[in-house]
């Protein structure tokens, strides 16, 4: 089958590199046109784990072709794929612009044969059924088109495994025609393939991420309430992990949630769920926790660490999660914002396995970007782990403790034997867990309450 994907982001370039792996001859195309240069060369212009050789692979097959020109894709191709950015507005709304500029350039074709336009993007929902009314009104009346909505569940760092081994397909259509072509485009991947209408498919990929969101809020809000009573939230974790209703995935207290989807999403499903008079109270407290989280780590590092303003602290880790490269939405940049506005005269240094190139565009002046965790840790009175990279697990005790000033860790991700380290003399404070008396200062104990009051 001939399929067009428009958009060559993660999603946009997994799927069409998936769907040529699987025999399909498959072009994709972006309006960036240094990235259609380097894509067509079998190159991929970001770090994602296995898509370069996908690529390279069905590039050379001659399955996987790439243009800049989107307008003749349901000319050329049965099904066409719409994987566009949807960022969030200031007000929280998800801007459709992109989305609107490649369905309203779509030319038509002859021959009479029905198109297919899924929509792969996050969208609010009622998006498909806008781009159908907005198609058909503009195509001649033999140009055929249906708009389906099958939202993507593939996370950055396992997109490529989450195309072949997905763990559902949700397949949102008003025809059963293009029901029954996609069920068939979609039978060679193992995950279960659910029919439905194509509201329910958008509000379903929203509703998971805002999910996902308020599941990392609540445990990051429970692990402070270990911190203040004395349990240790990785035991408390564990434990409400065996229980199969609420699963043991998605319980990792730390800095928060951040990149592109999870806090966008969340800020979009609020919105929408405003509008719509079914407020997303929920989801709301879920944001607003997470969004604390930076000043409950600068107010632990505090407590540990006497005049943090005349002091270096190292980040270990800017990436939104290991494996990536990609930085938005990072608690990283949150923690930067508050350790300055807090501590003016703070001295900070960083070090990402992956993310360094894409920070240096948005930190602020004055964060330190070094090329290895042992050049951010020299002389430094404390280190933050920001990002769980492996990596980071390998520095050892001694190494700690030669290269920094002080070897004070807060280990804002739980990523480190704190045990191992605390018995050799370094200091590591986890989230959600008891912390060892650091030696710098005793930490200073807080009431219930205060946290909240302070954000
Ligand atoms: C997410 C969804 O998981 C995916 O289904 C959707 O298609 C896109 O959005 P992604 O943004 O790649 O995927 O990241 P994810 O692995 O979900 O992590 C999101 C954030 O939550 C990261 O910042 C991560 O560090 C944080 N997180 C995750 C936690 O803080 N604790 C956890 O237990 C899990």
């Amino acid at each position: 089958m001939k399929i067009t994907v428009v958009g060559a982001g993660i999603v946009g370039l997994t799927t069409a590199a998936g769907f040529a792996d699987l025999g399909h001859y498959v072009h994709c195309a972006d309006i960036d046109t240094a990235k259609i240069a380097t894509l067509s060369k079998g190159a991929v212009p970001y770090h994602e784990a296995g898509l370069e050789s996908l690529v390279a692979r069905n590039v050379s097959a001659g399955r996987l072709s790439f243009g800049h020109d989107p307008s003749k894709a349901l000319a050329e191709a049965e099904m066409t794929f719409l994987a566009v950015g949807t960022p969030s507005e200031d007000s929280g709304e998800m801007s459709l612009g992109a989305l609107w500029s490649v369905v309203d350039r779509f030319e038509p074709w002859t021959g009479g044969a029905r198109r297919i336009v899924v929509i792969k993007s996050t969208v609010p929902i009622g998006t498909a059924e806008r781009a159908e009314a907005r198609l058909r009104a503009r195509l001649p009346a033999g140009c055929a088109v249906d708009v389906a909505s099958i939202p993507e569940f593939m996370r950055e760092g396992s997109a490529v495994r989450d195309f072949f081994e997905p763990t559902r397909i949700v397949i949102g259509t008003a025809s059963a025609e293009a029901a029954e072509r996609l069920t068939q485009l979609h039978q060679r991947l193992p995950g279960p393939i659910m029919a439905t209408d194509r509201r329910s498919a958008e509000l379903a990929k929203l509703a998971a991420n805002a999910y996902l969101a308020v599941k990392i809020s609540f445990a990051n809000e429970i692990a402070g309430l270990a911190e203040q009573t004395g349990a240790d939230y990785p035991s408390v974790a564990h434990s409400m992990g065996l229980d199969p209703r609420i699963g043991p995935h998605f319980l990792a207290a730390g800095l928060g949630f951040g990149g592109s989807c999870l806090p966008k999403d969340a800020r979009a499903i609020v919105r929408i769920a405003d509008e719509a008079g079914a407020p997303q109270t929920v989801v709301e407290a879920a944001m607003r926790a997470n969004a604390m989280l930076p000043l409950r780590m600068v107010r632990k590092l505090e407590a540990a660490l006497t005049d943090p303003s005349r002091r270096k602290v190292t980040l270990l880790g800017l990436a939104f999660k290991p494996g990536t490269d990609d930085i938005r939405e990072a608690p990283s940049l949150r923690l930067i914002a508050e350790l300055k506005r807090r501590h003016p005269g703070i001295s900070i240094a960083a070090y990402d396995p992956g993310a360094n190139g894409s920070a240096k565009k948005v930190v602020p002046a004055g964060v330190d970007i070094c090329d290895s965790a042992e050049e951010a840790l020299r002389g430094a009175d404390a280190a933050i782990v920001v990002t769980e990279w492996r990596e980071f697990r390998q520095i050892k005790a001694d190494d700690f403790k030669n290269w920094m000033n002080r070897p004070i860790i807060m280990d804002g991700r739980n990523a480190l034997d704190a045990a191992a380290l605390n018995a050799q003399g370094v200091v590591c404070i986890g989230v959600g867990r008891l912390p060892a008396v650091p030696k710098d200062a005793a930490p200073v104990p807080r009431k219930p309450g205060e946290l909240a009051s302070q954000a």
